[in-house]
């Protein structure tokens, strides 16, 4: 009987015991392919020896310190690296994503603090969509299922408006100008409702992980919304903690959408799994603000820039410079989605396939014509995560209100690419009684590459809406990352 509480006290979990690239081998002898590197975490493979040794290295050396005392190399020199092509003025390290979302949120409300608008207290982020655990961080969240049974005593200074999410809710005749439009009005419009000098910054993920699998944004929005909140004086925090370092085809998935956010939090790709580290980046104007002001981040931990995980972050990053791992994914991400669409050609559930670079997500629907989700009761997610494991297979798989979706991981060392499209020895899985395969479907093409929308379906024209406590889905044991 195992004494660590699990995520969940009903399943039992296979003991892993050692990684090498993309593979893992369990206690049992068997090896699975870890396809989407865990939670889009695992980045230049598993068991890489050169980050080994340096940890050891530096765990014989220096492995804590009081950041209220010194300072310690890799920390430093970490922070050169993320700080290095300009866009940032500093790096703030914690143990990991939410940590990172925490500092945000705190700092965002310190530089208003700092420049005389103590006022500005409140947060506008979006609907589906995911920041993290802790309080303040799910309080910004639009994750229904993980904040159901906290609602009460989350933060009422957070409100919610629609993702950008063309596949469910851009209209069948809505250019993408008008859709932009209309979410950069719907931003507005939540600012003028709550007061425009009461908001101290808008949130959102560059590309949805979590919540709507590897959602990208309709060309322009990001540069609607910056106009939109630079009229108003707010700051905007981008969540990088999934798509960021390197995921996306470039260091900073913003990097696509001619906009940069003023703080930005980055964790699972820069640690690469190796150690547990977050960072949160701040721009020029706020740090100006800080240290023009108090000159103190009013917040800290016991472990913020650890000496051992700094080290081990800087490693991996170093690897994926001196390897070129994120011009690697630039190159091959469209060969890779082309394989995903060919390999699944045909499946009657598969309702789209998108991302940008290795950051890859495909949704499944039980009548992708309609947008028709799964009914709860089918379990369709936990369903197809045991049914690739039974196939030594690791994915990545949510489920939003009956959707279900899967990622795909990062770059990968070398050779990783090469079998990417493993993931499709499920194309011939379905969930019993609950579709059938498509008897002459055409080639599966992308939402983003076909220009006819169908409808979308009348509960995601404004995607999570209305979403209560009560709010469904197929899996209960919401906590997952
Ligand atoms: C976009 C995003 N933000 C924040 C988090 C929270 O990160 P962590 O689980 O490391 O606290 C996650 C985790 O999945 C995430 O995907």
């Amino acid at each position: 009987m195992s004494r660590v509480l699990h995520r969940s006290t009903r399943e039992t979990f296979e003991t892993a015991l050692s990684g090498e690239g993309s593979w893992l081998t369990l206690r049992t002898g068997g090896r699975v392919l870890d396809a989407a590197g865990g939670a889009a975490v695992t980045c230049i493979g598993h068991g890489n020896q050169r980050v080994a040794s340096v940890i050891a290295e530096q765990a014989a050396r220096l492995t804590y310190i009081h950041t209220l005392f010194f300072t310690s190399e890799p920390s430093e020199q970490l922070a050169e690296l993320l700080t290095d092509d300009g866009h940032f003025a500093r790096a703030f390290f914690v143990s990991s994503g939410s940590e990172a979302m925490e500092s945000a949120l705190k700092m965002a409300l310190q530089y208003h603090v700092e420049r005389g608008a103590p006022e500005r207290t409140r947060f506008i982020a979006r609907r589906q969509s995911y920041h993290g655990n802790t309080f303040g961080a799910l309080a910004v969240s639009g994750h229904p299922a993980r904040r159901s049974i906290y609602e009460p005593v989350l933060w009422d200074t957070v409100s919610h408006v629609s993702p950008c999410f063309p596949f469910h809710a851009q209209g069948a005749q809505e250019s993408d100008e008008a859709y932009v439009a209309r979410l950069a009005q719907d931003l507005e419009d939540e600012i003028q409702r709550v007061g425009p000098d009461t908001v101290a910054a808008f949130v959102a993920e560059t590309i949805v992980g979590a919540t709507s699998g590897c959602v990208t944004a309709t060309t322009g929005y990001f540069a609607a919304v910056r106009e939109v909140c630079d009229r108003h004086g707010i700051l905007i925090i981008g969540d990088e903690i999934m798509c960021g370092m390197g995921r996306s085809g470039k260091r900073h998935a913003w990097e696509y959408e001619g906009y940069r956010p003023d703080i930005q939090t980055v964790a699972k790709g820069l640690g690469g799994g190796y150690v547990p580290i977050g960072a949160m980046l701040i721009n020029d104007r706020v740090f100006d603000a800080l240290s023009a002001g108090s000159g103190a981040f009013v917040h800290g931990h016991t472990y913020q820039a650890h000496p051992l995980a700094a080290r081990g972050a800087l490693e991996v990053q170093r690897i994926i410079r001196e390897e070129a791992l994120v011009e690697r994914v630039a190159t091959n991400a469209e060969p890779l989605r082309a394989r995903l669409g060919q390999a699944l050609e045909g499946h009657v559930c598969v309702a789209d396939i998108r991302g940008r670079g290795y950051f890859l997500g495909i949704e499944f629907l039980a009548d992708p014509a309609s947008r028709r989700p799964f009914p709860a009761a089918a379990q369709f997610s936990a369903r197809l995560k045991q049914a690739a494991l039974r196939e030594g297979l690791a994915l990545y798989v949510q489920c939003h209100g009956g959707r279900a979706g899967l990622h795909r991981r990062k770059a990968g060392a070398r050779g990783h690419f090469g079998r990417a499209g493993s993931a499709c020895r499920l194309k011939g899985w379905q969930p019993p009684g609950m579709c059938r395969q498509r008897p002459s479907a055409g080639p599966y093409r992308s939402f983003s590459a076909r220009r006819t929308r169908s409808s979308p379906s009348p509960d995601h024209r404004e995607i999570g809406r209305g979403w209560t406590t009560k709010t469904r889905t197929d899996h209960p044991r919401s906590a997952r990352d």
